[in-house]
């Protein structure tokens, strides 16, 4: 399942798709895009559950979306146990709204995670370094962070999260008229269909 299976899609739709993945990897490159901090929804218990993310990678050839997250928090915790997720991301900008659906997974790959660790900021891994986990109660306002972090102990916590994009839904507001596409991926590449925005 590759973006360049969109060549099997007609012309226009096909720029739709190459368009909403080139997006995607911009955005994952650009602190100030939109698309960099969708909303990554899964499901808690049978309820949906969202929350804004950071878009650390996106890869349009494997259509996979890169985020990070602790592995001790409930989403990690959650989409383990059921890992359908879908992602929303609004570019105001250029009026566009992407919808995405996929299957998330958490890196095995020690020496990946390690990568990854390394190439983190100091203070994003500090968030990693918290004794108690992300939702744990507190008494007060606070952080939750110690005062010394122990690298090791932050690293353990750190989970690199795949997902697999398997639909895409493009919606682009314009005062010319709006325009709808969805996407679908199966082994033999991406399908799409215009829609009634
Ligand atoms: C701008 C912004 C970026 C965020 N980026 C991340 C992120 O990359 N990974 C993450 O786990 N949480 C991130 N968060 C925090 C989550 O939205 C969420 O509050 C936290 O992860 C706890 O979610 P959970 O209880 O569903 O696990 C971000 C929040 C904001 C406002």
């Amino acid at each position: 399942m590759t973006a360049g299976h969109a060549a099997s899609l007609p012309g226009d739709l096909a720029a739709v798709l190459n368009a909403a993945w080139q997006l995607l990897e911009a955005a994952a490159g650009d602190i100030a895009a939109p698309l960099r901090t969708p909303v990554v929804i899964g499901l808690a218990d049978n309820v949906p559950d969202g929350r804004v993310m950071v878009l650390r990678e996106c890869h349009p050839s494997t259509a996979q979306l890169i985020f990070h997250t602790d592995l001790r928090s409930s989403k990690a915790k959650n989409l383990q146990r059921d890992s359908r997720v879908a992602i929303v991301g609004y570019d105001a900008t250029r009026a566009l709204q992407l919808r995405l659906q996929g299957r998330a997974h958490f890196q095995t790959d020690e020496a990946a995670i390690d990568a990854a660790w390394r190439a983190t900021s100091p203070t994003a891994r500090r968030n990693y370094a918290t004794h108690l986990p992300p939702g744990a109660r507190l008494e007060s306002a606070g952080d939750g962070q110690p005062e010394s972090i122990d690298d090791a102990t932050a690293r353990r916590n750190f989970a690199r999260m795949i997902v697999d994009i398997a639909h895409i839904d493009w919606l682009n507001l314009a005062a010319t008229g709006h325009s709808r596409a969805v996407f679908d991926a199966s082994a033999g590449g991406w399908t799409g269909t215009w829609r009634v925005p």
